[in-house]
């Protein structure tokens, strides 16, 4: 009767909750880099996971463009080679550690925030250990691949008072800001029903049946690995929270949707006639990063597409009721001949239409399309051009709104770990739905902190 009464309470909370979800700021982790910008210290910062993500985004291209604001001082991955690679290839004295000394690390270092960009299943592992040793944290997406995992991070967040920042790059990508600016005018009216169709071309959905994403019990699936940005970008542009899921997926492409497989590309028989044979021996990164470190770990980067245990669906559709009543149509394919993605938004008022193309085998004029259309009025059109740098401009752009002083955010696009939990869910739900057959509502997967209904 408790437990009932209890999870009603949680249901009117997912109701009426939705306003609390965006404007959330990243000031509030770093207090004394506060909005009148007096900066006090430079940021110590240690970072777990030192691959791809975390020797570049979050390690070369920080250390040097932001040591006015930051300092790294440790470094900490399960690869012993990879993280003496990492240290290396950023040009930094940060101290590393291999993953079972990650404590020490944040003993010794001391670091006021952990950033955490490891394979995504140990997100919130090391996110909930930084909290617990008195550490703040910015996570990568997603925030968790699991529903314990949400609970485990809201649980210590509200235990420890400590704060996690959960990266969404995306939110800074100007065909985002966009979007959120067209929402946020009126011109729509409010918003009924809303499409995302993701479309992974044959380079980039494949890379992920070679590495450890094609497996779901390290990414989550692509519903949590990759669509968790997506979810997010819906949530935070109509500014609602899911509350229920259903969802369909099939593995019907990479993994055992072959004749032929070997382990990996180097050395493979099957070579000469695999349209998705990659040689990873022409990337020098890769080589460094990857190749050169195998041995430690057994993770081998050019992993095979057709690999019998790729379990991670590559053909997903996903429908979400949101709080406020909007309904969202979500698919994602990940074997396409181009990549790009469809946004729509149905308001009151009008449509709004946005097709991104990010490459094709034909000649675009514009990176984007924006259609506005008006119910019994007219119909205009626009383009938007990326930013220059990572993710056409949106990691630079994150990274300044976190480190540098006199930021504001009027678009409320710094997202703390409510929306990290909410954008995670959404995929935890539907990889629920799949496996079960059945509809699964949100608020049923963790117990949400009393905190957020005030
Ligand atoms: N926001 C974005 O645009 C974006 C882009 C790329 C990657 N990412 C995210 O960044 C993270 C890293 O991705 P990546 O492409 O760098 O992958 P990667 O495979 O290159 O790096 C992952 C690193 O984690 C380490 N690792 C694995 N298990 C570990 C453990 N138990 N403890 C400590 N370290 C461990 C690996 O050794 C490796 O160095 C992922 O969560 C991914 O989703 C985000």
């Amino acid at each position: 009767m408790e437990k009932e009464k209890k999870n009603i309470n949680r249901r009117e909370f997912i109701n009426k909750g939705a306003k609390l979800a965006i404007g959330v700021s990243a000031f509030s982790i770093f207090p004394y880099r506060s909005l009148a910008g007096n900066t006090v210290d430079k940021l110590k910062v240690a970072l777990v996971g030192t691959g791809s993500r975390g020797s570049g985004t979050w390690g070369k291209s920080l250390v040097q463009p932001y040591k006015d604001y930051i300092e790294l001082v440790g470094l900490c991955d399960i690869n012993p080679k990879r993280v003496e690679y990492a240290k290396k290839y950023i040009g930094t004295n940060a101290t590393t550690y291999l993953a079972k000394d990650f404590d020490r690390m944040v003993q010794d270092t001391k670091p006021d925030a952990v950033i955490v960009t490891t394979v995504d299943c140990f997100h919130a592992k090391y996110s909930v250990r930084a909290m617990e040793l008195g550490c703040n944290v910015i996570c990568e997406k997603p925030l968790a691949t699991d529903a314990e995992q949400c609970q485990k991070l809201l649980d210590t967040e509200l235990k420890t008072g400590k704060k996690i920042i959960t990266t969404f790059n995306v939110r800074h990508q100007t065909s985002a800001e966009e979007i959120k600016k067209v929402i946020v005018s009126g011109e729509l009216g409010n918003i009924i029903s809303a499409e995302f169709q993701e479309y992974l071309d044959i380079n980039h959905g494949a890379s992920y049946y070679r590495r450890w994403h094609g497996k779901s019990r390290f990414s989550g699936t692509l519903l949590c690995t990759k669509a968790s940005h997506h979810f997010d970008q819906m949530n935070w542009s109509i500014d609602a929270e899911p509350v229920e899921v259903n969802a369909f997926g099939r593995v019907a492409y990479y993994g055992k949707n072959n004749s032929f497989r070997y382990r990996n590309c180097r050395g493979c028989p099957f070579a000469e006639k695999c349209d998705f044979y990659w040689d990873i021996t022409k990337d020098q990164r890769s080589m460094d990063m990857y190749v050169a470190c195998e041995k430690e770990d057994g993770y081998l980067r050019d992993g095979c597409v057709w690999d019998n245990d790729n379990d991670t669906y590559d053909t997903m559709t996903v429908e979400v009721k949101y709080n406020n009543g909007v309904l969202l149509s979500y698919s994602l394919n990940a074997f396409l001949p181009y990549e790009g993605q469809r946004i729509a938004f149905n308001g009151e008022k009008g449509r709004l239409d946005v097709r991104l193309y990010h490459r094709q085998p034909w000649d675009v004029e514009h990176n984007s399309d924006f259609r506005l259309t008006k119910n019994f009025s007219n119909t205009k059109t626009w383009h938007i051009k990326p930013g220059e740098g990572g993710h056409g401009g949106a990691d630079e752009k994150l990274k300044d709104k976190l480190f540098k002083p006199n930021q504001s955010d009027p678009l409320g696009k710094m997202a703390g770990s409510r929306a990290g939990v909410m954008a995670s869910l959404i995929g935890i739900a539907a990889r629920q739905s799949i496996e079960t057959g059945k509809r699964i509502k949100i608020a049923d997967l963790i117990d949400f902190p009393l905190t957020w209904r005030e």
